[in-house]
């Protein structure tokens, strides 16, 4: 019988020193450990032993039954170091590979048309400032010299949210507040940009378009005449739409400035020849602007004998267009990747 348990040890460490992977080393378990296998065959058989001879035989087949676990155990751990080790050199990172590319976004054409204007306004020593989309009938009408039932008011028709609430029709309500803001013995410099609402829609006029606003006052002896206004907006048009535009001053109404002006530009497609953008003008209407009404000064804490001022306000919308020839106000809104891409970051690196 003692040869009989040796064969089998030999058997068996043979088989798992053979063994190919972790499938068959169990195999050899089952057949020579498992329930019906050699080793156990072995034991069953004790029966027949004399007494004497069963200790001894049943402390070899313990013997020999550790030894091949002990065995099974370390081919076992081979295997697993060696699945690591495959696993570890299939999943190496080639360093060297070009990298999958992330798209970047780009700035909005009108965003870069307000940084571009705010930029030039601070540094001629302007403060860029903001105010609520959500505005009072008060800021954007009353205190603009536009009280209630002034028929001027239908020029911009609103979105009243309440009775005295509504979204602001122009950004012209960021000068009272501003005025309000600074108590009346402050000179001003402002520059405004942001959304405003109308309740208009067709193909040039969007719900909500944007504007920027800007807004001098100081002593009436320093800077705020109308020649200076000009020279302003001179400054802002070249800078921001061609150098080679030209202005034209038309007389016009608002309520909040006096004398008023509507301010055109040299046709940006023509230059001024005439053309089908410009309706064979020469010109295309690109502001408003005026001398800061008497009212609105008082109104806003101002004493209109010492101060004077002047303001000025256009759409964002029209000057990005100008200055990309974009065709169509609709772009603008529509955010399409393809006509944003467009604006990439090339000139700002
Ligand atoms: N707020 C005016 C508009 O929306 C434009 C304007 C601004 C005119 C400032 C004069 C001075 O039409």
């Amino acid at each position: 019988m003692k040869d009989q348990i040796n064969e089998i040890k030999e058997k068996a460490l043979k088989a798992i020193e053979e063994a190919e992977d972790a499938k068959i080393l169990n195999d050899v378990r089952v057949n020579i450990l498992g329930k019906k296998g050699e080793l156990t065959q072995v034991l069953r058989g004790m029966g027949a032993l004399s007494p004497e001879e069963r200790p001894v035989i049943g402390e070899l087949v313990n013997k020999v039954r550790d030894e091949i676990e002990t065995k099974i155990k370390e081919r076992e751990e081979e295997f697993k170091k060696e699945a690591l080790k495959e696993k570890l050199e299939n999943e190496t990172i080639d360093i060297t590979l070009p990298a999958t590319k992330i798209k970047r976004g780009s700035k909005h054409p009108i965003n870069r048309v307000i940084e571009e204007i705010e930029d030039l306004f601070v540094s001629m020593g302007y403060d860029v400032v903001e105010g609520p989309e959500l505005e009072t009938d008060e800021f954007c009408f009353e205190r603009l010299n536009l009280p209630k039932g002034h028929p001027a008011r239908d020029m911009q028709d609103s979105f009243y949210i309440t009775e005295d609430y509504l979204l602001r029709t122009q950004t012209s309500a960021v000068q009272a507040r501003t005025m309000l803001a600074k108590g009346g013995n402050e000179p001003i410099r402002m520059i405004c940009a942001g959304k405003t609402y109308r309740r208009e829609d067709d193909a040039t006029h969007s719900h909500q378009f944007g504007q920027v606003e800007g807004l001098v006052i100081d002593k009436k002896d320093k800077n705020v005449s109308l020649a200076d206004l000009k020279g302003t907006l001179e400054v802002f048009v070249r800078k921001l739409v061609g150098k080679n535009s030209e202005l034209r001053f038309r007389p016009s109404y608002f309520p909040f400035t006096e004398p008023s002006y509507e301010v055109d530009v040299t046709c940006f497609k023509c230059g001024g020849k005439g053309c089908n953008l410009c309706k064979q003008t020469g010109w295309i209407e690109l502001l408003g602007a005026g001398i800061v009404h008497p009212n609105v000064l008082k109104m806003n804490g101002y004493n209109p004998e010492e101060y004077g001022g002047f303001a000025f306000g256009t759409g964002l919308d029209r000057l990005a267009m100008f200055k990309y020839g974009i065709p169509d106000v609709r772009y603008l809104y529509a955010n399409d990747i393809r006509f944003l891409s467009q604006f990439d970051r090339k000139d700002e690196e």
